[in-house]
């Protein structure tokens, strides 16, 4: 291989940093399946707490695939805005850029408990779902003009794997005694 195409330790930080996102993308595209029973409880609760009495099915089912499918809605944006930012900030500024809209969302559906407000939920997966979109565009694009030629279709998977990964790392988390259980080192 000639100079210039191999795997340095820079190369490595720079790919292992951007497929970060692919991880995060990845994460909540899995997330919110396994909870769907807490979830529910959660709005029920609030519901009732806030108009007294319980939450009908029908507005219970219409709140949950509100909050799954929003998700959809702020990817489809995210990445129709890809364009617009890499042109502006750089691959990577909007990369860095993107991850206030991470921890926004994370904060918001973070405390959207202990606020009792599942809008606050809602709100975070659509702005998860704007940094989702923006994430799969700016990832593999980074990735792919980082890379030199030789090493462009090896390291063109880790957005993939990234992804199925942070799928995986949901799933994983939402077994009843998590990680140990996926192990088999839960006894019971
Ligand atoms: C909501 O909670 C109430 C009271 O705990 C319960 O009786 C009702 O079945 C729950 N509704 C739904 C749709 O889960």
């Amino acid at each position: 291989m000639e100079s210039g195409s191999k795997m340095t330790a820079r190369l490595m930080l720079a790919v292992g940093g951007a497929v970060l996102g692919s991880l995060q993308f990845g994460y909540n595209t899995g997330v919110i399946n396994a909870p769907q029973k807490v979830i529910e409880d959660f709005y029920n609760r609030t519901w009732l707490y806030r108009y007294e009495e319980p939450i009908s099915p029908a507005t219970l089912t219409t709140l949950w695939s509100l909050s799954v499918a929003i998700f959809s809605v702020g990817g489809m944006i995210g990445s129709f805005s890809v364009g617009l930012f890499v042109n502006r900030f750089g691959r990577r500024n909007s990369m860095l850029m993107s991850n206030i809209l991470a921890f926004l969302a994370a904060v918001l559906m973070g405390f959207s408990k202990m606020a009792l407000s599942f809008e606050m939920l809602i709100l975070g997966r659509f702005i998860i779902g704007l940094y989702s979109g923006l994430t799969t565009g700016f990832v593999p694009m980074y990735v792919g003009e980082v890379s030199p030629t030789a090493l462009r279709g090896a390291l063109g998977t880790f957005h993939q794997l990234g992804i199925v990964l942070g799928i995986l790392i949901a799933q994983v988390s939402a077994l009843r005694g998590g990680l140990s259980a996926a192990l088999f080192l839960d006894s019971q």
